[in-house]
């Protein structure tokens, strides 16, 4: 328990301000959107920690990302044109900026470059399906983004449709209800559900943190019933989930026979890869995939279907509402609120106090 009562809040402007708004960690890999979101020649506009960004993938494939701000009079450059594959025109007055922020070409007067007309451009990649990109000044290191290789090698037919929402909460939020399964049990009940006497265990490798509850002789709920080939409805149930600052995560989901090695079950890998844009709107992006499949393969494509339909409906119909208006109660409180911390909360605070960490290194 005394993970749990070290827990600190830094009340700031507002009252309770200090509980959202630690500052964003800079120097981090975040995911800008799916790869699948960033056609050729496309114009795609994100925002990041508060940054608007504009993303272009190149003739080549490989990926551009630069602030979406004209030097000039401030036009959104997304709102531009792509020209010869890999520059963007402003809308407004016509610069031409190339895929490094330089601009290349002014159409006006004598066409000289004024040397202050550039654009920032931020380190971007492709990997695990995802584009991914730098936001410090650091040296971006690919090899830092978390593992996620299973949607490298994911067959399609046992996985869900790449998918994504917006909640109009601060992404702690976000990541403190997904590190927490417990709230499942009440706030998704008959979807996805847990056992509130599930024992817990958290592990620490570096600044990795897994979450995992497992329950015994518990009954099936909704979406395992989709996968669970046999017809007992009692089950074991593990599920057990990976942090990785600054805010992504893997959901293990496991349901076996009473008393089997839950390594025989079968389940889903939830991803969830969260994006703060600003203090108050998180960019959700999710999909699953199954491992030991046992259902039939002319089964499969439906089954995913509706995993993928009661999840979308569980984050964008149950947790984002609510989230949103914990964050609405958190801003409008007049008095410094102190959260009653509870056994389920030590995972969450493990995590917060390793972000916390990162930060002063920021
Ligand atoms: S605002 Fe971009 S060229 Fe004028
Ligand atoms: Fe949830």
């Amino acid at each position: 328990m005394s993970a749990v009562q070290e827990i600190t809040f830094h009340p700031q402007q507002s009252r309770n301000a200090g509980y959202f708004t630690q500052p964003f960690l800079t120097n981090a890999w975040y995911v800008a959107m799916w790869a699948k979101d960033l056609p050729p020649a496309t114009l795609v506009p994100r925002k990041i920690i508060n940054e608007a960004l504009v993303f272009l993938r190149k003739e080549d494939g490989s990926i551009v990302a630069l602030a979406d701000r004209c030097p000039h009079r401030f036009a959104p450059l997304s709102r531009g044109k792509v020209k010869d594959g890999d520059q963007i025109q402003c809308p407004y007055h016509g610069l031409v900026f190339d895929s490094g922020g330089a601009c290349v070409h002014n159409p006006h007067g004598s066409q000289a470059i004024p040397p202050a007309a550039k654009v920032r451009s931020y380190p971007a990649v492709e990997k695990h399906r995802c584009v991914w990109v730098w936001m410090g000044t650091r040296t971006p290191d690919p090899s830092l983004i978390p593992d996620f290789s299973l949607l490298d090698t994911a067959p399609e037919a046992h996985m869900t449709k790449p998918d994504h929402i917006t909640i109009g909460a601060h992404y702690q939020l976000v990541s403190d209800n997904l590190l927490d399964l417990s709230h499942a049990i009440y706030l998704h009940e008959g979807i996805l559900g847990d056992s509130p006497t599930a024992e817990i265990k958290v592990e620490q490798q570096g600044d990795t943190v897994t979450v995992s509850r497992s329950a015994k002789s518990v009954p099936l709920v909704g979406i395992q019933r989709l996968y669970w080939p046999h017809p007992s409805t009692i089950v074991d149930r593990v599920n057990s989930i990976r942090w990785d600052a600054p805010c992504y995560l893997l959901l293990k989901a496991t349901v076996c026979l009473p008393g089997q090695d839950p390594a025989d079950g079968s389940g889903y890998w939830g991803v969830h890869l969260l994006t703060p844009e600003t203090e108050s709107t998180t960019a959700y992006h999710f999909t699953a995939v199954r491992f030991n499949v046992q259902t039939l393969e002319s089964e499969n494509e439906a089954i995913n279907e509706k995993i993928g339909e009661r999840r979308r409906f569980a984050f964008e119909q149950q947790d984002g509402p609510l989230i949103a208006a914990q964050q609405r109660t958190i801003d409008e409180a007049t008095e410094v609120l102190n959260p009653v911390l509870l056994s389920i909360d030590v995972g969450p605070v493990r995590c917060k106090r390793i972000l916390e960490r990162m930060l002063k290194d920021d």
